[in-house]
């Protein structure tokens, strides 16, 4: 039997996706972001992503349709993310995916958004299980085992702001554009980074949890006082200020990463792997210390490219996929899950 079409679709926080895959193969993947809705907020506001997710879905998935070359009424099965994640948005989703199965007939498969995240590199290196994966994104910051489709363990993770989020509030606070990873990377790169000395939060106890909230204090603090004392902050200390906070970061996710490895490779894998996804991915920094680690230690380091690292439908597709599968399928009850762990 030919491999099933699959319509992917994600609405859980300020991305509207909807995607067709056949197999492995992606035939759309169509994102529409709401930077703009949220910019003057300084975050994303709830209630207007829900109702932007209800608004732009037809659209993204119409485009996706027609992107893929294909009819609606082709699709075999229709995958949704049913959580974690913003509320108004899962159930603007699932609502759409309800409808939609219910008007063609077809199986409806929800998902879990950080399996999605966490298979993508099934999807795009055809990685064989188990491999370690850490997932860094403005939403989440976690280390979990892959060990199958709905087999995850979670070796540790953030417990409190995600590197992401930290970033974007540096950069705030800073007074740089949003997102502000890569304009607190940019910056970094013209600045010192030994010249502002942050804290490395956790490293002094044990295991593969993370700790970022404090880093945004210290930076708050460092700025105060260079602008108490100079009267204001020059480009220069504005770099310094990156570099310190990116190293700090950088340092913290590589040392966890190394304590993750050492747990991972106790299990002596066939072909040890580790996979990063998420929006930080995208960081050159956190991504050359992890690559040197994992070369040190002889796994093959892997990042899905950066469309299917940040939130897409493509990866909910496949994640789909997979759970159909395993004839996971999800009845007329399915409910949309605010908190949803793995
Ligand atoms: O995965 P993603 O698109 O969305 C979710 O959080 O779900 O990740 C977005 C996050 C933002 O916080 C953004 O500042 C961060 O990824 N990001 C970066 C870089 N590019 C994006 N962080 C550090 N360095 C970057 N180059
Ligand atoms: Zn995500």
């Amino acid at each position: 039997m030919a491999d099933p079409l699959i319509l992917g679709l994600e609405s859980s926080c300020d991305d509207t996706a909807a995607a067709v895959l056949r197999g492995q193969e992606v035939l759309s993947s169509v994102v529409m972001g709401q930077a703009e809705l949220h910019a003057a907020f300084g975050g994303v506001v709830p209630e207007i992503a829900a109702r932007a997710h209800a608004e732009k879905l037809d659209l993204a998935i119409e485009q996706a349709i027609e992107q893929a070359g294909i009819a609606l009424p082709q699709i075999d099965a229709i995958a949704v993310t049913a959580g974690p994640g913003l509320i108004g948005g899962v159930l603007s989703g699932v609502m759409m995916a309800k409808g939609l199965a219910a008007g063609l007939g077809k199986p409806m498969i929800g998902v879990n958004h950080l399996a999605g995240h966490a298979l993508t590199p099934r999807l795009t290196d055809a990685l064989s299980y188990p491999y370690l994966m850490l997932l860094v994104s403005g939403g989440h910051c976690q280390f979990l085992i892959v060990r199958g489709a709905q087999d995850f363990t979670r070796l540790g993770g953030t417990i409190d702001d995600a590197p992401g989020e930290a970033f974007d509030k540096t950069a705030r606070l800073l007074g740089l554009p949003q997102p502000g990873g890569p304009s607190v990377e940019q910056a970094a790169r013209m600045g010192d980074e030994t010249r502002f000395r942050f804290p490395r939060p956790l490293l002094d106890r044990e295991g593969c949890d993370l700790s970022f909230s404090g880093l945004k204090t210290a930076l708050l603090r460092m700025r105060d006082q260079i602008v108490a004392a100079q009267g204001g902050l020059y480009e220069q200390d504005r770099n310094d200020l990156c570099a310190g906070f990116q190293a700090a970061i950088r340092d913290v996710l590589a040392e966890k990463t190394r304590r993750a490895l050492a747990l991972y490779l106790a299990e002596a894998p066939d072909m040890p792997a580790f996979a990063i996804a998420g929006g930080v991915a995208a960081n050159g920094a956190i991504r050359e210390a992890l690559t040197t680690l994992c070369a040190a230690h002889d796994v093959r380091f892997t990042a899905p490219p950066l469309r299917l690292c940040t939130d897409n439908a493509a990866m909910i597709a496949y994640a789909g996929g997979e759970l159909l599968k395993a004839g996971e399928l999800s009845d007329m009850s399915l409910s949309a899950r605010p908190r949803w762990p793995l």
